[in-house]
């Protein structure tokens, strides 16, 4: 099901010579017009759903091509997009912009617990897609964006927006684990340190403003009343007033999470986990926990035995392999075991601590130069040049929604508190019923998920 490390490589060599021939075969996009990199209407019509915040981090990629709508349920928002954008046309609704004839490509940059909705829509209207991490909100939801994403890849381009995915470090820790600086890789472990704390939903207080549609913020999730604490964050940081809630977000396991199990996935070329096992503080019915633990067990692949993935949160975290290397001093980090030795890494450095006797890194070869991996560029741009040539970018909904399942699967184990087994190919829990129930949520009357 999911691309191994090989044809992940060779994506990116395709990529990168697909790049530098574009322009040679035209294809035709919506509306007759043409596609290619040296068309002169080669531009996407692209709808930001999302205008501010992480909204704004778009605006330069998609300065190069038409911004024909613009969303958001906050009409401030809007109105300032709308000032960068003038000739878009502008909604509060999603699922009425997403109608809008011309489109080509979509980027959602809304709540946690709309993007699988945003998504599906997307997808299912044969919309390119830019997602905005995490994913989805529940196990399920990153399952139905996946296979509505796979019955389309040979016509849609996707990005999941962990950026992080293209700093030079990626490339060079998946090198060093994959050509064995640390032997037979055993076990990864990963993890954040970023705790904030909520009681619960934030108390009613007053009425939400004129401008702001908040109903529609509330979407497909139960309702809870307003309370201006849920938007008082700076541009793209308002997420952490929300993301800690169970109905809007997956606190830190989908937010920094998805950036720092990237920076591991990218270099173990995992599908999905067989078992997950979780533990941490006591299970909060309103928002999710802080301090948490889990492990994934991995079946292996054609070029490693099995492996354990750890995942620890919020001050939860791995064993050092010496006391003196303080992994404490890594907010966020990865590091991998094998029978030679330890990789440890943030996003931008690594380190490696060849151990034990026969670690002479006589069993490893640096690649010479022209041998490494090729740069993934500017993540953004990635995927709008695949929308318009070779489909393919390095964080497509197959990668990253596999590895969203994953993480939101310890959310699972966590509360029902024992191991569970996976059939990750039916997408069900072998061994409790009621972690079966928690792999989907509700939704309000009114809300498709895969409409
Ligand atoms: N890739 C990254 O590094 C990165 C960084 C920050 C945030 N994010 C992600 O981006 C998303 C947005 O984060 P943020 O901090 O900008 O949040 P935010 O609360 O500021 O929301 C962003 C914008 O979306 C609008 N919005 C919310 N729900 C909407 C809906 N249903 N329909 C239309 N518009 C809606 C808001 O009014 C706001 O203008 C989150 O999912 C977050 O995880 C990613």
């Amino acid at each position: 099901m999911n691309s191994d490390y090989s044809a992940k490589t060779c994506r990116r060599r395709e990529f990168l010579k697909s790049v530098a021939v574009l322009g040679t075969g035209w294809m035709v996009l919506r509306g007759g017009r043409l596609r290619g990199a040296d068309a002169p209407s080669n531009k996407l019509n692209v709808a930001l759903i999302g205008t501010w915040g992480r909204g704004e981090a778009h605006f330069g990629a998609i300065s190069d091509e038409n911004v024909v709508a613009l969303c958001d349920v906050d009409e401030n928002h809007l109105a300032s997009a709308a000032a960068k954008f003038p000739k878009a046309k502008t909604y509060v609704d999603w699922r009425k912009c997403l109608d809008q004839k011309d489109l080509d490509a979509v980027i959602c940059c809304t709540t946690d617990h709309t993007h699988a909705f945003v998504a599906n829509w997307a997808l299912n209207r044969d919309l390119h897609l830019y997602c905005e991490k995490p994913l989805a909100n529940c196990v399920e939801e990153a399952r139905v964006v996946r296979a509505n994403y796979l019955k389309r890849k040979n016509k849609l381009a996707t990005q999941v927006g962990t950026q992080r995915h293209a700093m030079e470090n990626f490339n060079r820790v998946s090198e060093l684990v994959r050509d064995g600086a640390i032997g037979k890789l055993s076990e990864v472990h990963v993890w954040g340190n970023r705790q904030i704390r909520r009681p619960g939903y934030l108390p009613a207080a007053g009425e939400p403003p004129k401008t702001l549609h908040y109903d529609l913020w509330i979407g497909p999730s139960p309702f809870h009343p307003y309370n201006p604490g849920y938007f008082s964050g700076g541009p793209g940081m308002n997420c952490l007033q929300w993301n800690m809630y169970w109905d809007f977000g997956s606190g830190q396991l989908g937010d920094m999470g998805s950036h720092t199990m990237d920076l591991a996935w990218n270099a173990i070329d995992a599908g999905l986990p067989t078992s997950a096992e979780a533990k941490g503080e006591p299970y909060n019915p309103e928002v999710t926990p802080v301090e948490m633990s889990a492990t994934f067990e991995h079946p292996a692949n054609d070029w490693r035995g099995p492996v354990t993935v750890s995942w620890y949160q919020g001050g939860a975290m791995p064993r050092s392999p010496r006391e003196y290397v303080d992994l404490n001093k890594i907010d966020h980090g990865a590091m991998f075991k094998g029978d030679k030795g330890f990789l440890v890494a943030d996003f931008n450095t690594r380190v490696l601590i060849p151990f034990g006797d026969t670690a002479d890194l006589t069993y490893y070869k640096p690649r010479a130069a022209g041998e490494t991996y090729p740069p993934v560029g500017h993540f953004q741009k990635q995927w709008t040049a695949a929308c318009k040539g070779n489909l393919k970018t390095d964080c497509d909904i197959d990668y990253s929604g596999t590895l969203i399942e994953q993480m939101l699967l310890a959310h699972v184990a966590y509360r029902v508190g024992k191991k569970i087994e996976y059939d990750g190919a039916a997408g069900r829990v072998t061994n409790s019923d009621e972690a079966n129930a928690l792999l989907s949520r509700q939704y309000r009357p009114g809300w498709t998920l895969d409409g």
